[in-house]
């Protein structure tokens, strides 16, 4: 293996390369390396300054996330900054692609700052469930001020080159396309001037600024969702106000090691592998997708109108097909106030939003327009006869090779690929409200479905910016299916005595941005209403019925778009308050069923709450509907506002011990044991003490 770290003379400068591909992680060896360069640097009389690269396609893209929870290994990366900082000669960092985290803190350390242009720039650990932990919070104040600190480090997001001038975060913008060329004239010129060791550390101490820390505590501990990361950083940057530099390096590590021990590192380390682990398949490793530059969109409606937004913003070309003009110029015009919602947020140019609308999008009524398509994604109404009836169209007008996509929510897809002739090319892409704003794309593969035709879905969903989940066909799929059981052990728990209210709050605290009934009134109570219509045939006669939830509505209380659902809707509480109606039309749907309500506690809430969704989760597994747990962690993550933190609900169930959850699941099954019956796969790996991540590869 060759060196990870490199010294060379050229001229009168060390350059010193680190190589540790991909992302040249800051690994023990490359650790090494650094200490070993910085050594001969300074006896080197030759070199009189220091210029640090990264080889390949970045410049440091961190501490090695593979090492955390393993024993720690010298040097650390914060000796090795507080070692390249102390050097006499100057240092000059030239960062190109990325500086993340410890990447972003090697080049604190070095004197002078040179990024090229595109680069991103950023202290991302609190989403790592850490801190930066290399003396990020305490050069990052002395360099930029406590405001652009905090905003760096407690949101995690990274800045460009010309944010990051104006903020003093570095000295320069480079040009060329060769770093450590840019690098190497800017050592030249500072060396020119007479430039000295610049250290950050020896910066003034920033100046504390209570107000503004007391108002960024208040507005995290509204945002954070229970993550302890965010806070702790904030304690680390002030830190940096009331202490010299070496006292507040060692309180920094204080806290950086209380984060890293915690149960939320776990989680949130776990979910950034699942991201990366969930797109890798044997069953599509090198199959070349089909090319794709347009799409046709089937329906106009809620989720066709989002699904041509998405693939407009991603560059693609777009045929909408409506049932008549009226429904195409609908479509149009919601199309229209998306895009310029993103125009708004800055994530499309004005110029681009006017070539798409002259150029890129057609909203029709015939279907032959069809014929021009890569891939056709069908959204018409949810129902099996109208989508046999459109897969027929479209098999007569589509090209050979195009892929032809359902954005179904339940149905067969098998039957819907017996619709045409070709059901090698059809596939599930099940996209979730609002389409070009989630990220999560379940891509359902059906029994014929070509591998060819499932790589290309998942390089669509890559194009269109979506974390791609690999499903197979049955009711609902991963997501909705699950969703179904912990919903009705919600509805269970209601009917046993719970309020929805309080149900509500206590999984807004376990992490969840809103509780099931938030959701509901969200979607609409007539989803809920239609798809227990849908499946009445299917209801067996030992499962509970919420049959308040049919009388809310019948009632016409449809959730926030009839102003009333669970809750109420006005004007002077426009994210909704309780309602004791409600409360009422439940208690009596209770004694109509002969139930005397009890008391639950928070915590018997979230637990029986979260039993459902493992013991579903480990059936959809069980039954190869996702192939391995990450796949369930990461829908319920992307999809349904599974807290981040907490890795995933399989992730959950590992940390709580599958023994635990098979009991709580056992004891639940004295009240019902129709309803909980612990999975065969949870039983199987609880039996012998094991993991679901075992199961992830
Ligand atoms: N450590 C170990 N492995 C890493 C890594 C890291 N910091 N960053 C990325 N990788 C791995 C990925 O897991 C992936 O591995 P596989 O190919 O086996 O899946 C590979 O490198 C390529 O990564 P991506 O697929 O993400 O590549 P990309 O080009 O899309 O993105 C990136 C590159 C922007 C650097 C992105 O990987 C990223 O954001 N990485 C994390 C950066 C980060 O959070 N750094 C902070 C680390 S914590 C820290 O530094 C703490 C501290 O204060 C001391
Ligand atoms: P919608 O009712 O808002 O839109 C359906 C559209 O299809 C209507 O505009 C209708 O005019 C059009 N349409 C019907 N038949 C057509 C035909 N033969 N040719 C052309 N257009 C036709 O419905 P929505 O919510 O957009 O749902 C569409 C599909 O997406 C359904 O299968 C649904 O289950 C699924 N889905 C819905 C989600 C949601 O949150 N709304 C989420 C994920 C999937």
């Amino acid at each position: 293996m060759s060196e990870p770290v490199t010294y060379r003379l050229e001229g009168r400068i060390a350059l010193v390369t680190i190589d540790n591909q991909p992302v040249n992680a800051l690994s023990h060896a490359v650790r090494e390396g650094l200490d070993g360069a910085i050594t001969r640097f300074a006896g080197d009389d030759a070199a009189e300054a220091l210029l640090l690269t990264g080889a390949g396609r970045v410049f440091l893209g961190g501490a090695d996330i593979t090492e955390f929870g393993k024993p720690p290994r010298a040097p650390s990366l914060p000796d090795v900054i507080t070692a390249i900082e102390g050097l006499e000669k100057p240092v000059i960092a030239a960062i190109h692609g990325v500086a993340l985290g410890g990447g972003l803190e090697v080049a604190l350390g070095a004197h002078y700052r040179l990024a090229m242009p595109g680069t991103s720039l950023g202290l991302p650990e609190v989403k790592l469930g850490i801190l930066p932990g290399a003396g990020g919070t305490q050069r990052a104040p002395r360099l930029v001020g406590v405001a652009a600190a905090l905003d760096m480090i407690t949101s995690g997001t990274p800045i460009g080159p010309e944010k990051a001038l104006e903020i003093g975060l570095i000295d320069r913008i480079g040009s060329g396309d060769d770093p450590a060329a840019a690098g190497l004239a800017y050592a030249e010129e500072l060396l020119a001037a007479g430039a000295q060791a610049r250290p950050v550390g020896a910066l003034p101490m920033p100046q504390d600024a209570p107000e503004l820390f007391e108002a960024r505590r208040a507005a995290l501990e509204k945002s954070a969702r229970g993550e302890i990361a965010p806070l702790t950083a904030l304690d680390a940057v002030r830190a940096a106000t009331r202490l010299p530099i070496g006292e507040g390096l060692e309180e920094e590590r204080r806290l950086f090691q209380q984060l890293l021990d915690s149960p939320q590192r776990a989680g949130m380390i776990h979910a950034f592998f699942n991201d990366r682990k969930v797109a890798k398949l044997p069953e599509i490793a090198g199959v070349a997708p089909r090319d794709f530059a347009s799409v046709g969109v089937i329906g106009g409606g809620t989720m066709g109108a989002g699904i041509a937004t998405a693939a407009l913003l991603a560059g693609l070309r777009v045929s909408l097909v409506e049932r008549d003009a009226d429904a195409a110029e609908r479509a149009r015009a919601t199309i229209e106030k998306n895009l310029a919602a993103a125009v708004k947020r800055g994530k499309l140019g004005q110029e681009r939003r006017d070539a798409i609308l002259s150029g890129a999008l057609d909203c029709v009524t015939g279907y032959e327009v069809l014929g021009g398509a890569d891939v056709i994604i069908e959204a018409v109404f949810e129902s099996m006869d109208v989508k046999k009836e459109v897969f027929a169209q479209i098999d007569r007008v589509a090209r050979p090779g195009t892929v032809l996509a359902t954005n179904t929510s339940y149905l067969d897809i098998n039957e819907i690929a017996r619709a045409t002739s070709r059901p090698q090319d059809v596939i599930g892409l099940h996209f979730f409200s609002p389409a070009h704003v989630m990220k999560l794309l379940e891509i359902v593969v059906a029994g014929k479905t070509a591998p060819e035709v499932t790589a290309t879905a998942f390089a669509l969903g890559k194009a269109l910016g979506k974390t791609c989940v690999r499903a197979g066909v049955c009711d609902g799929f991963i997501g909705n299916r699950i969703l179904s059981h912990y919903r009705a052990a919600a509805d269970h728990m209601v009917l046993d005595g719970a309020s929805p209210y309080q149900i509500d709050a206590a999984l807004r605290d376990f992490g969840f941005p809103m509780g099931p009934y938030q959701v509901a009134d969200l979607a609409g109570l007539d989803i809920g209403y239609m798809t227990r219509q849908r499946k009445a045939d299917q209801r067996h006669e030992r499962d509970r019925y919420p049959g308040w939830a049919d009388t809310l509505y019948e009632m016409g209380r449809l959730g926030q778009k009839s102003g009333r659902g669970y809750y109420i809707y006005d004007e002077q509480s426009p994210r909704g308050r309780l309602d004791p109606e409600v409360e009422e039309i439940i208690a009596a749907e209770r004694e109509a069923q002969g139930i005397r309500p009890r008391d639950f506690t928070d915590e018997e809430i979230v637990e029986r709450y979260m039993a459902a969704m493992v013991n579903e989760g480990a059936r959809v597994v069980d039954e190869g509907i996702a192939q391995r747990p990450l796949d369930v962690d990461v829908t319920l993550l992307y999809g349904y506002g599974f807290p981040r933190h907490r890795g995933g609900p399989m992730h959950y169930a590992d940390t709580a011990g599958l023994g635990v959850i098979r009991d709580r699941i056992q004891r639940y099954a004295g009240g019902d044991d129709h309803f909980w019956q612990v999975a065969p796969l949870l039983a199987r790996l609880a039996d012998d003490q094991s993991t679901f991540a075992s199961l992830n590869g």
